[in-house]
Formats: structure tokens, sequence, C-alpha cells
């Protein structure tokens, strides 16, 4: 068992169940093109985001970290025809590129994308009237992960559902020696949703194309 093996489980997996797909073929050849790090999500961990918007009946989505609109498309393509996604990213150059494939893909009337820090969007988000979002998805900056989760709650109803990207990290998470800031800030993500008693929280860990990582999965209640 390997990375190897892992990556040939995946490709077994995405050519079966996603395929050639021009809209999500487009958008990793162009961002590869324009010199992004392909670390956005893997198909199949892509159309599981979409799966769980949908399971959800979400009208309205929330992503922290857009890179180059990949899983943006894929949570875009969940909502109804009058649904809205908001993206946010903090490179200008990154949101070009994520802007120009969401077009490509159609869906240039769904999603909205705002530059800048996440945590200055989210708090002009708070300081006006936005309605509660009913999935999010956090994939930005790990280290910023408490704070994402603080104001996402202020943005969030009973029955949103929150999903985090990346909190494993080949382990990582799990090893008390590793102090490095993302690791740090998923602990203090986890601690924080473990601590609120309107929360219910898991975790998965996940082996592919993408190496050994996890997603956190959490229920808003009342
Ligand atoms: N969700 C994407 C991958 C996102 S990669 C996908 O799966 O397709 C993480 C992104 O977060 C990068 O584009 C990076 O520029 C952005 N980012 C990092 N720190 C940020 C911050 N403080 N505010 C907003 N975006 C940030
Ligand atoms: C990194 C970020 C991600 O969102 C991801 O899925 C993989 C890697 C990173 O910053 O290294
Ligand atoms: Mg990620």
């Amino acid at each position: 068992m390997n990375e190897q093996t892992w990556h040939a489980v995946d490709d077994w997996f995405t050519e079966r169940l996603i395929g050639a797909d021009d809209a999500l073929d487009n958008a990793l050849a162009a961002s590869a093109k324009a010199g992004l790090r392909s670390i956005n999500v893997a198909p199949n961990q892509g159309k599981f985001l979409h799966l769980l918007a949908r399971i959800q009946g979400a009208k309205r989505i929330l992503e922290i970290g857009t890179l180059g609109g990949y899983s943006a498309i894929w949570l875009a393509r969940a909502l109804p025809p009058d649904g809205q996604l908001v993206s946010l990213e903090y490179s200008p150059e990154n949101a070009a590129v994520a802007r120009a494939n969401i077009a490509h893909a159609g869906l240039a009337e769904r999603v909205t994308i705002v530059t800048g820090l996440a945590l200055d969007s989210l708090d002009a988000m708070l300081a006006e009237p936005t309605p509660p979002f009913d999935f999010v998805f956090i994939d930005a900056d790990k280290s910023n992960n408490a704070h994402y989760l603080d104001r996402v709650l202020k943005l969030s109803r009973p029955g949103t559902v929150i999903v985090a990207d990346n909190v494993v990290r080949s382990g990582r998470i799990a090893d008390d020696a590793d102090h490095e800031a993302d690791v740090a800030g998923l602990r203090r993500y986890f601690e924080k949703a473990a601590a609120d008693e309107r929360l219910d929280t898991t975790a998965v860990q996940t082996v592919g194309s993408k190496g050994w990582d996890g997603f956190a999965s959490t229920l808003v209640g009342a």
C-alpha cells in the first residue's frame, strides 16, 4: 500500500463515476497553465462535496479559498438556478483564473468571488444584513480555521453544514510535537467545534491522489 496505489484507486473511481467533463477538465488545465498549485480537491472529493450540498438542499453556499474555482464549480452545480455561491479568495490572480473557469462552466450567474483576506470579507458580510448560508466549505489558510468557524457560525442557521478540508495533513494533526501554524490552527478548530454545544462534528481521513488528508464535517444545531 502506497501513494501510487491510492492514486490508481482514485483514477479508477474517477474514470467510472465522473469521466470527461469539459468544465472541470478546462478548469484544471487553465489553472495549471496560469501556474496555480494543484491543491484543488480531487475529482471524487469534489463530487462528494457536490452530493453533500445537494443532500442538504443548499441554496446558499459559502466557500473560503477559491484557488482556480475547481471546488467552486462542483459546489455551484449543486445549487438550484436561483442559488448563490459566495467564494472568498485572497489572490486577485487566482480569482481571475477562477472567474474565467466558472464562466466557461456556465455558472457565472450563480457564483460571486470576493477578493481580499477572508477574515475581512467575512467581517464585511457580518456588518451588513446577510442571509444565512446552508453549506460552507472551509479550504484556505488553515492557521485561521478557528477564526473562520467563529464568523461562519454567525452566518449560519440550525441545519447549516460546515465542511473543512485538509484536517489530517499526513497525520500531523495528532503529532503533539508538531506546532506548525496550520496544524495548530486545525487543532484550535477542533477544540472550538468540540466545545460548542450547538455543533456536532466528526472527521474522516482520506487517502488518494491528494495524499493522506481528511475532511471535518459539522452540523449546526439550535
Ligand atoms: N477550494 C479550492 C482550493 C483552495 S486552495 C479547490 O479545492 O479547488 C486555498 C486557497 O486559499 C488559495 O487560493 C489561497 O490563495 C487562498 N487563501 C489563503 N489564505 C487566504 C486568506 N487569508 N484569505 C482568503 N483566501 C486565502
Ligand atoms: C494545501 C492547501 C489545500 O487546500 C489542499 O487541499 C492541499 C494543500 C497547501 O496549502 O499546501
Ligand atoms: Mg484543500
